[in-house]
Parts: structure tokens; C-alpha cells; sequence
């Protein structure tokens, strides 16, 4: 009979690895309420053009990675290739805006991009982030590099660099585009065949293509950032200097332009060395004009994204991968029928007043039941037989220090209270 396989470029997330995700879970909600952002969840699909027209038909994304199809109804549907769009479609949908004027989000959601897979890329692929919608200040640009750091902090992520530039607004983009593109034209055939492709499309990445010959010319190419409105650069010299103030360290990289078009101003990435070709454990950005762009009023915002699994990557690799500390509280060990049949009384009553239980139904030997209760890493094992029963009480044993108790059976509440 034929076995099927998981999808190239997904991954199953095992139950010892799940125990660590939702204890990575755990610490990003928390640092995102101390933060007073506010999960928003949207559906996992959303109508194709409200990637296309946000993204950027040009981009990687929207021109190769994404996973579209029709349904039966003909609508054409796309699974969410990232979650900055569809939180501002949730937020102009539900009117967000009427409750205050300044909303934070955040979220953690699986995502789809059909990209070679490879170590740290996958086609299903996991993010965390939040978007602060409605402000324009730059105190909100690094109150969201605050937060990223902060969550990678917790973990106890160390050596990671941060990477900021402005990528201004239309206006000084298309300026820029042109002088670009005159600077580029006689060493076109220089540059790698993407590039070159790029240079009619979306000419600005060029300046962050990652070969080696690509990035050598572009260290003489002109720069977006002397070429910034007043307002632009003013902003990004707030951020700047705020960020001093924090005491974060950062690197202008004139040349991040990121893959995605809604950004505006701020852009920036965080790479850690540990994830190799694929460095990027974050990236974000301002996006001021997006929501007008999606049919809603103006809302200037700024958010980041972080991948999980990367995120993973490094915490393995640095050896700060949080301990699996779950352990069952109580294992029942009923030895005979009639012991099962009390042991499963006892149980359900057990699990009902809030302990992590479990029993054994299989009428094991006596040595596998204390073996899976030790893969269980359980606190008590109760042990239950004809003896115990006619007896009424049970068989105790702590497995922490090896003691043994007889516990009569209306006093095991008691018992368990004082030793759990
Ligand atoms: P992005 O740079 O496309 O930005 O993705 C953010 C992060 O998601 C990356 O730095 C990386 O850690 C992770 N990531 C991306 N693609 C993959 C993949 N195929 N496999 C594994 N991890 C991946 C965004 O998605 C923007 N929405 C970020 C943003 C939020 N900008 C403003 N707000």
C-alpha cells in the first residue's frame, strides 16, 4: 500500500517539539501584552488581489511564490504568503479605527511561499509579529525594533545584528529609480541574470542582491538615502538617534531594500550568523500608505515579522533551546480487572479535580507500567490489585525520592494535596 509523504518544504512538528513551540509561544505572548499589543487572527486564505496590489506584482512573492488557486466558485484565492496585508484588510474590515485612533496588533500564524526549500526556508513556514497602526512617530518605529529584540532577549538569543535603512517615499523613490537606473545601464551585463530582469521591474533590489559580483558594484551605486524628502530624513534621523538613546546597536545599510513594495521610510532586518545563507530572523518596516492602498483611510504603520523555525535554528544553535520540563503528576498502575475498572473511576475523578493523570489499559506487567510511567516522568505512581482493593486503600509510590505510602482510599485527596 502506498505511504504518503509530507508536502517537499513542510514540516511536522512532533509532540517533544510542539512542548517547545508552545513554550516559545508562551514567551512571545507575554512580552506582546506587556507590550499592549493584541493578537488579531485572520483566515488562513484571503482573495489573491489583496496580495498582489500590497506586495507588489513585481516582487518575488506575488510573481513566483505563491500558492493560488480557484474554488469551486471560480474565486481566485491565495494561502497568505505573509500577514501585514491581511491584518490591515482585518483592520479596515472591522473598522478597527473607530475604537481609537492608535490600534497594536500582533500575531503568530502559519504562512505559505513555494520557494526552494532549504535549511531555515520552507514552503509552510511559521511567523510572529506585530503592526502598530495609526502613528506616525518614529518613537513607534523602535518601539517595534524594541519589541523584537526584547522577545529575542527573553529567549536568551545573544549576537545579533541589526540592520536600518529609509527607503523614503514615492515620490523620492521615483527620483531615486531614475538616477539608479542611469547609473546601472552600462554595467547591466555585469550583473547577475536576476538583476538584469530586475532592472525593468523592480530596479530598487537590485541594491540587495545577495552575489557577490552584484554587491561589489553596488558599493558604488548612489544611495536611496541622500536622495530622502526633508520629512523622510528627518524621521530616520529620530529613529537613529532614539535608537542611541536605547542603546541598541544598529548598521545603516544603505543597500536593504527588502522584497516586499508596501514599505515607506524605516526598513529594517535583523540576521543572526547561526541560520547561514538565509539570515534574516526578522525584517520589517514602516508602511504608511498601505491602507489607503487596500481602500481604507490613511494609517500610517510600522510592524515586524519574525520566522519561528529560524528562530528556532538559533536557539539550537546557541544551546538555548528552553527545557522540556512537562512531567505527568499521576500514573495509575492497576494490576488485574477489577483494578483497571477502579483505576479509571479513580482517574477520571482525579483529572476532574486538575491533575495531569493517565493510567495504563493495556493489564501491562507491573515493570512496564513503572517503565511508562517513568517515560512519563510522573511524580506518583498509584498502584492498584486485588490486595489494595480488598483492603481499601492504595499502593503509593513517589517517585522523586522513592518512597513508598498505603493510602486510604478516602484520604488520597488529602494525601495528594500535601504531596503534589
Ligand atoms: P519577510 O521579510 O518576508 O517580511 O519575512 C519576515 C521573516 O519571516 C523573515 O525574516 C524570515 O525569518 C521569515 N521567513 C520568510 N520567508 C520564510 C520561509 N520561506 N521559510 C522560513 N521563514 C521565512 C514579511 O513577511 C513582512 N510582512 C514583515 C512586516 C511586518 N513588515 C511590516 N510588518
Amino acid at each position: 500500500m502506498q505511504k504518503f509523504k509530507r508536502i517537499k518544504g513542510t514540516q511536522d512538528i512532533l509532540p517533544q517539539q510542539a512542548n517547545l513551540w508552545q513554550n516559545i509561544e508562551q514567551t512571545i505572548r507575554n512580552c506582546m501584552a506587556q507590550f499592549n499589543y493584541q493578537e488579531l487572527r485572520t483566515p488562513l486564505f484571503e482573495q489573491t488581489e489583496l496580495f498582489t496590489r500590497s506586495i507588489g506584482q513585481t516582487t518575488d512573492i506575488v510573481s513566483k511564490e505563491m500558492y493560488t488557486f480557484h474554488d469551486r466558485g471560480q474565486k481566485n484565492l491565495t494561502l497568505k504568503p505573509e500577514m501585514t496585508a491581511s491584518m490591515i484588510r482585518a483592520y479596515i474590515e472591522n473598522n478597527l479605527a473607530s475604537t481609537s485612533s492608535f490600534t497594536k496588533l500582533y500575531y503568530i500564524t502559519p504562512l505559505f511561499r513555494q520557494e526552494n526549500p532549504q535549511a531555515g526556508r520552507l514552503r509552510q513556514f511559521h511567523q510572529f509579529g506585530a503592526e502598530a497602526l495609526g502613528s506616525l512617530s518614529p518613537q513607534v518605529d523602535v518601539e517595534i525594533i524594541l519589541l523584537a529584540l526584547e522577545i529575542y532577549n527573553r529567549l536568551g538569543i545573544t549576537d545579533l545584528s541589526l540592520m536600518i535603512n529609509s527607503v523614503g517615499d514615492p515620490q523620492s523613490r521615483e527620483v531615486f529609480t531614475a538616477i539608479l537606473k542611469s547609473y546601472l545601464k552600462p554595467l547591466l551585463d555585469q550583473y547577475c541574470s536576476n538583476c538584469q530582469k530586475r532592472y525593468d521591474t523592480n530596479p530598487l533590489r537590485i541594491l540587495d542582491c545577495k552575489e557577490e559580483n552584484c554587491s561589489r558594484l553596488n558599493l558604488k551605486a548612489p544611495r536611496l538615502i541622500d536622495y530622502l524628502s526633508p520629512e523622510s530624513s528627518q524621521h530616520f534621523e529620530q529613529v537613529q538617534s532614539l535608537l542611541i538613546d536605547h542603546g541598541v546597536k544598529f548598521e545603516l545599510n544603505p543597500f536593504l531594500v527588502r522584497g516586499l513594495d508596501y514599505y515607506t521610510r524605516t526598513v529594517f532586518e535583523i540576521t543572526s550568523r547561526e541560520l547561514g545563507s538565509q539570515d534574516a530572523i526578522c525584517g520589517g518596516g514602516r508602511y504608511d500608505l498601505l491602507a489607503e492602498q487596500l481602500g481604507g483611510n490613511p494609517t500610517p504603520a510600522v510592524g515586524f515579522a519574525s520566522g519561528m523555525e529560524r528562530l528556532l535554528m538559533v536557539l539550537a544553535a546557541q544551546n538555548k533551546l528552553p527545557q522540556n520540563n512537562e512531567r505527568l503528576q499521576i500514573y495509575i498502575a492497576p494490576l488485574g480487572d477489577r483494578a483497571t475498572h477502579q483505576a479509571s473511576l479513580l482517574l477520571q475523578r482525579l483529572r476532574h479535580r486538575g491533575y495531569k493523570a493517565d493510567q495504563d489499559y493495556a493489564q501491562r506487567s507491573l515493570k512496564s507500567q513503572m517503565r511508562e510511567a517513568n517515560r512519563y516522568n510522573a511524580q506518583l505512581v498509584i498502584l492498584i490489585g486485588d490486595n489494595e482493593i480488598d483492603q481499601n486503600l492504595y499502593s503509593i509510590k513517589d517517585m522523586r525520592n522513592g518512597q513508598q505510602y498505603s493510602v486510604k482510599i478516602d484520604e488520597i485527596d488529602q494525601f495528594l494535596e500535601k504531596t503534589l
